[in-house]
């Protein structure tokens, strides 16, 4: 069955406002912590895009209530009852379509004080292993057995507190040991935490839910367990998603802008702000907004993502293309994954020279990008080819756009609202290129 694409036509410019939805990588951890509530939580300013609705089908499987829109109707607030929750298997089915399922892990346990969920397997950015996860979780006292693709969890003693010392600040198995140790007896510390916003914004809703988790978004986490029983529903605000922000961001940049972006906070993307200024936009911040502008031609620059407060690894495809557009040559270094430079093949189709060393991307930039036919290789660099077709010569058309989906509510609309021309469709049958030939020859 013909699947929709993106047709994108260059030369354009982005300028303009936008509104920024709350993060996926937060709310996908808030709907999971609201297993740990039992009861009726709130969840507001959450992203209507399709990694959500498989969250809300795992949690549906277990057997929690998932509602879109409350008494005002607005479909960005999730209403989740988890008091009807009766399993704590999480099957193959959902886990496959969406790695982050296994975020299910620590709250189930924390539950039930057991659990059975798929095993995640790699993805095409890398092995993307759960050791750490494990470890941790093994730390206060939890056993695991993998069975016919299935891990079961079993904490047959209880929860107790540990010093849990991780081997690189992972986002996923800070927030899966941090939905454990809550209700874990006793004090757990959680030392090379990660420090991304959205660790924050989970340790937040576990407070507001009468959990004690002190200086999240710091490097030690500590975290005093309490009753099960002590914790109760939540109503709670999920925080800005700075990656689609830098995505718009990115756009500003690309075009001149000014672009802005709204409902956001600047202190979440310090390192993409200093890149932006680097290479020679003027970039301007308020409260909850940050604005983009050039006038000047962009300048080469050098990238290194890292965990949080680093550069972002979710931002690297879209500097890649601002890279590719300016003249000279950058370097980014890709440090997070093993394996997140597809992108690149994908944008030399549209003329731009990149050579990849190991994990470093070398861009010789400069050239003028050229509308071409191209896939989505993930959510982020999907997002990215969308962008490189708004300032291509010609007709972009981008497929498996599924991957956008995932992550970018409405970025056809949002795009548009700032100028792009830009349509969303299913190809047309056998769509050539074609050159036309005059009448008068
Ligand atoms: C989360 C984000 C993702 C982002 C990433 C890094 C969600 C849903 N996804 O992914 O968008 O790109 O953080 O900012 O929030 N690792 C291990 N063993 C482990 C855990 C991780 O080796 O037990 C490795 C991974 O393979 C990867 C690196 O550590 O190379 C970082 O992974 P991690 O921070 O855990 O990322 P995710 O939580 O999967």
């Amino acid at each position: 069955m013909a699947k929709e694409i993106i047709s994108v036509q260059g030369n354009n410019t982005l300028t303009g406002t936008v509104q920024i939805s709350g993060a996926k990588n937060s709310a996908l951890k808030l709907i999971a912590a609201s297993i740990l509530a039992q009861g009726r939580c709130v969840i507001r300013n959450v992203p209507c895009i399709s990694d959500i609705d498989v969250m809300s089908e795992v949690l549906e499987v277990l057997g929690a209530s998932v509602k879109r829109g409350d008494e005002s109707d607005d479909e960005h607030t999730l209403v989740i009852d988890t008091s009807s929750i009766d399993s704590y298997e999480t099957p193959y089915e959902l886990v496959s379509k969406m790695r982050a399922s296994i975020s299910v892990l620590g709250p189930l346990i924390g539950r039930f004080g057991r659990a059975l969920v798929a095993m995640p397997g790699g993805c095409q950015i890398g092995a993307r292993k759960i050791d750490m996860h494990l470890r941790g979780l093994e730390a206060l006292g939890v056993e695991f057995s993998i069975d016919h693709g299935y891990l079961t969890a079993d904490a047959k003693e209880g929860l107790h507190g540990a010093h849990v010392v991780l081997d690189f600040p992972s986002v996923g198995a800070t927030e899966n040991l941090l939905m454990a140790a809550v209700v874990a007896s006793g004090t757990t510390v959680i030392a090379n935490a990660a420090r991304e916003p959205e660790i924050v914004d989970l340790a937040n809703m576990l407070n507001e839910m009468g959990a004690k988790v002190s200086d999240a978004g710091s490097s030690i986490v500590t975290v005093e367990g309490v009753e099960l029983s002590s914790l109760h529903p939540c109503e709670h605000v999920t925080v800005g998603d700075r990656i689609e922000a830098g995505t718009f961001l990115v756009g500003g940049a690309l075009t001149g802008g000014p672009l802005t972006v709204m409902n956001v906070s600047p202190d979440y993307l310090h390192m993409a702000i200093a890149k932006l200024r680097e290479m020679g936009c003027m970039v301007r911040v308020g409260a909850d907004w940050i604005t983009v502008s050039r006038e000047a031609k962009l300048l080469p620059v050098e990238i290194q993502t890292l965990p949080h407060p680093g550069f972002p690894t979710d931002l690297q495809a879209q500097f890649m293309l601002l890279a590719a557009c300016a003249k000279g040559t950058s370097v980014i270094t890709e440090n997070v994954f093993e394996n997140r430079f597809m992108f690149a093949a994908e944008l030399a189709r549209m003329g731009a020279e990149i050579v990849i060393e190991d994990h470093h991307a070398i861009v010789r930039g400069g050239r003028k990008l050229q509308g071409a036919p191209v896939s989505s290789t993930d959510l982020r660099a999907g997002a990215a080819l969308v962008l490189a077709g708004i300032v291509a010569e010609g007709e972009t058309r981008v497929h498996k756009i599924d991957h956008i989906d995932r992550g970018y509510e409405n970025y056809v609309g949002k795009l548009r609202s700032l100028g792009a021309e830009i349509t969303r469709g299913l190809p047309y049958p056998n769509h050539r290129h074609t050159v036309r030939i005059g009448t008068d020859i």
